[in-house]
């Protein structure tokens, strides 16, 4: 009994270093490698919050859709919330790859027990809206997941990979969008100042609470999952942003934002905390809505699921036979 909790022991510990020294060598953990059960519950987490966001993230945009202002805007937007299915698609295939079921994950998103991105509890209330969500949400977005295309998890940084690509695209329809606002009407303008001071906020608290407030970040760094912290990713976000205002015409509602020649970075301010932890326990303004509204669309798909199930026993007693 001893001997075998030894070798056991033993044979635990060649798999540990083993799994070290792949994220030594910042290579890649696969499905089917060893890993430690907190590595695994982690990634599970935080990939599984990740595809619910996409797919959460539909409906903010989608609530505009009926009412796109062209042919063209409305095929741009469609085209865009249909990416973001694609997202929450091939996220949930990464998680399943852990070992996750995806209709458990399901259960967990519409039983509030799973949270997804804070941000898509805010309403939009203007087509502005749809190009701010664009240049800011998306742009957070892609200061969040650029580095995750090197995460350790191979799954996960190859499905960040093509997401980054078509992030990227969506941003820019936003900021073509609000471009083309601000070369409109003094009340067109005016929508996108508005818009922009609404979002400004809640798209700084998409990268999370500060870093001393941040208790996973010091373990999911030392696997290679997260590759800089929460504070890092919010400086290159604001960073990358300001320039882009100016060259939009629009400010940001910050008085303290202003650049800092001697750190080499824009100071700012802090988000209000105490809303955002709000927002995540569910008191933020849409949360209910965009909860229930994913919970009667899985009901109302439950005849899909059922059809594509009893094909696919078809196919596979066709193929026995
Ligand atoms: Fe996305
Ligand atoms: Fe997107």
């Amino acid at each position: 009994m001893t001997q075998t909790t030894a070798r056991d022991e033993h044979v635990e510990h060649e798999l540990e270093a083993g799994f070290d020294a792949v994220l030594a060598r910042h290579d890649r953990i696969e499905p089917r490698d060893w890993m430690p059960e907190g590595y695994r519950k982690t990634l599970v987490r935080q990939v599984a919050q990740h595809a619910h966001s996409e797919i959460i993230g539909m409906q903010p945009e989608g609530n505009w859709l009926t009412r796109a202002p062209s042919l063209r805007r409305k095929a741009i937007l469609l085209a865009k919330v249909q990416d973001e299915a694609g997202h929450g698609l091939y996220l949930y295939s990464a998680a399943e790859t852990l070992g996750a079921s995806r209709a458990d994950l399901t259960e967990k998103l519409i039983s509030g027990a799973q949270k997804y991105s804070s941000i898509f509890n805010y309403p939009t209330l203007s087509y502005a809206d749809v190009g701010t969500i664009g240049w800011l949400v998306d742009g957070a977005a892609i200061c969040n997941q650029v580095p995750l295309c090197r995460t350790s998890y191979g799954p996960y940084g190859r499905a960040m990979i093509r997401i980054c690509k078509e992030e990227s695209f969506h941003q820019r329809q936003g900021y073509e969008l609000l471009m083309t606002m601000m070369r409109g009407t003094p009340e067109q303008r005016e929508m996108v100042q508005e818009s922009v001071n609404r979002f400004w906020w809640p798209a700084l608290m998409m990268f999370g609470p500060p870093d001393d407030e941040s208790p996973n970040t010091a373990q999911s760094m030392a696997w290679g999952i997260k590759r800089d912290t929460n504070d890092e990713l919010r400086q290159k976000f604001v960073d990358m942003s300001v320039p882009q205002a100016q060259r939009l015409g629009v400010t940001f509602p910050d008085p303290e934002l202003r650049w800092n020649a001697e750190r080499g970075h824009h100071d700012f301010g802090q988000p209000d905390w105490e809303e955002f932890a709000a927002v995540v326990r569910g008191e933020g303004p849409c949360n209910a809505q965009r909860l229930a509204h994913r919970r009667r669309a899985h009901e109302e798909g439950a005849w899909v699921r059922e059809a594509a199930s009893a094909f696919a026993r078809r196919q596979a007693s066709e193929v026995r036979a």
